[in-house]
C-alpha cells in the first residue's frame, strides 16, 4: 500500500477506514478525484487506477507533477541535501527568492517538509515559505521506494492547480470524489485555515454546499470531511440524499480539547446507505 510522499497538517490517515466504509463495494474500480490534495492520506490508501488529484497551492501541485513525471531527478537531487541548520535556511532562502527549475523546486519543497518544523507548509503575508528548522533525530529527506511508487500510481492521474469548484467539469456520474476542506474553525483561536495564504471562510464553505449538490444531482458521489460545528450542520443537514455522520476524536483525560484544535469531525456524503 502507497504512504503520503508529504507531512501535511490536516492529513487524514486517521479517518481513512472510516471514510471508505462509506464508499460502495465497486470503488476500486471507480475514477476518484481528491480537490483538496494536501497530502493526499487517502488517495495513495486507494491508489486509483484513474482521476484527478488538485490543490490551490501551486508549489505543492509542482511537486506532485515532478513527482508524476520525473522522480529520478527529484531523488538525485534532494539526495544532495543534508541536514543541518545552515543547509535549511540556505535552501528556504534559495525557495523564496525563486523562480526555479520544475524539479529543484520540487526537491527544496520535499527537503523544508522533512526538516522544517513539524512538517508545516506556512507562507507569510508576502508569500515567503517562513517554517523554522525542525529539530530532528535523523530525519529521511528522501524515501526512494515510497517516491517511486507514489509516481507510478500518479501516472495515470491528472494534477491541477485550480479552486476546489472546479471539479465539477471533471467528476462524471459514478465517480467518487473525496473533500477535505480546511476546516471551519471551532473558537477564533484555532488556526485550521493557515495552510496557503488565501484563507478559506464560511463563503467558501457555502461554495462547497453548491459544488456538492451540483455533484449529487450529475450522480456523482462524494465524501466530505470538516468540523462538527453548528455552521456546517446547518448548511447540510437538510439536504435531501445528504447525510451527516459525527466521528469521534480521541480526547486525553483533564485536557482542554478544543484550545487544541482536537473537536469532533463529521463526514457528509451522499453515497447510498446500502453501498
Ligand atoms: C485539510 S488540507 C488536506 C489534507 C489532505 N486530505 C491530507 O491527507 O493531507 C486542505 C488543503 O486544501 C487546499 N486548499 C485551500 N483552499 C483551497 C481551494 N479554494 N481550492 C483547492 N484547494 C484548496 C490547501 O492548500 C490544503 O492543502
Amino acid at each position: 500500500m502507497a504512504r503520503p510522499v508529504l507531512k501535511w497538517v490536516g492529513g487524514k490517515r486517521r479517518l481513512i477506514e472510516e471514510i471508505i466504509r462509506l464508499f460502495p463495494s465497486d470503488y476500486p474500480e471507480r475514477t476518484y478525484h481528491e480537490p483538496f490534495f494536501g497530502g493526499g492520506a487517502l488517495f495513495f490508501h486507494l491508489e486509483p487506477i484513474r482521476g484527478s488529484i488538485n490543490d490551490v497551492n501551486k508549489r505543492l501541485i509542482n511537486f506532485y507533477r515532478v513527482l508524476r513525471d520525473n522522480p529520478d531527478e527529484l531523488i538525485e537531487i534532494a539526495s544532495k541535501y543534508t541536514y543541518e541548520k545552515d543547509e535549511y535556511y540556505r535552501l528556504r532562502d534559495r525557495f523564496n527568492e525563486g523562480p526555479l527549475e520544475d524539479v529543484e523546486d520540487a526537491a527544496i519543497l520535499l527537503y523544508l517538509n522533512k526538516t522544517g518544523f513539524n512538517g508545516l507548509y506556512r507562507v507569510n503575508s508576502k508569500g515567503e515559505y517562513n517554517v523554522p528548522f525542525g529539530k530532528y533525530k535523523s530525519p529521511r529527506i528522501v524515501d526512494v521506494k515510497r517516491i517511486q511508487l507514489a509516481s507510478s500510481i500518479l501516472k495515470k492521474i491528472e494534477i491541477n492547480s485550480e479552486r476546489f469548484y472546479s471539479v465539477a467539469k471533471y467528476a462524471k456520474k459514478g465517480d467518487i470524489v473525496y473533500f477535505d476542506p480546511p476546516y471551519l474553525p471551532v473558537s477564533d483561536t484555532s488556526d485550521f485555515t493557515a495552510y496557503s495564504r488565501a484563507g478559506f471562510g464560511y463563503d467558501d464553505h457555502m461554495l462547497l454546499k453548491d459544488t456538492c449538490v451540483e455533484l449529487h444531482e450529475k450522480g456523482v458521489l462524494f465524501v466530505q470531511s470538516n468540523s462538527h460545528v453548528q455552521p456546517i450542520l446547518d448548511l447540510y443537514e437538510a439536504i435531501d440524499g445528504f447525510r451527516v455522520e459525527t466521528v469521534q476524536m480521541n480526547r486525553s483525560i483533564n485536557s482542554n480539547a478544543s484550545k487544541r484544535g482536537e473537536v469532533n469531525e463529521v463526514l457528509i456524503t451522499n453515497m447510498p446507505e446500502s453501498c
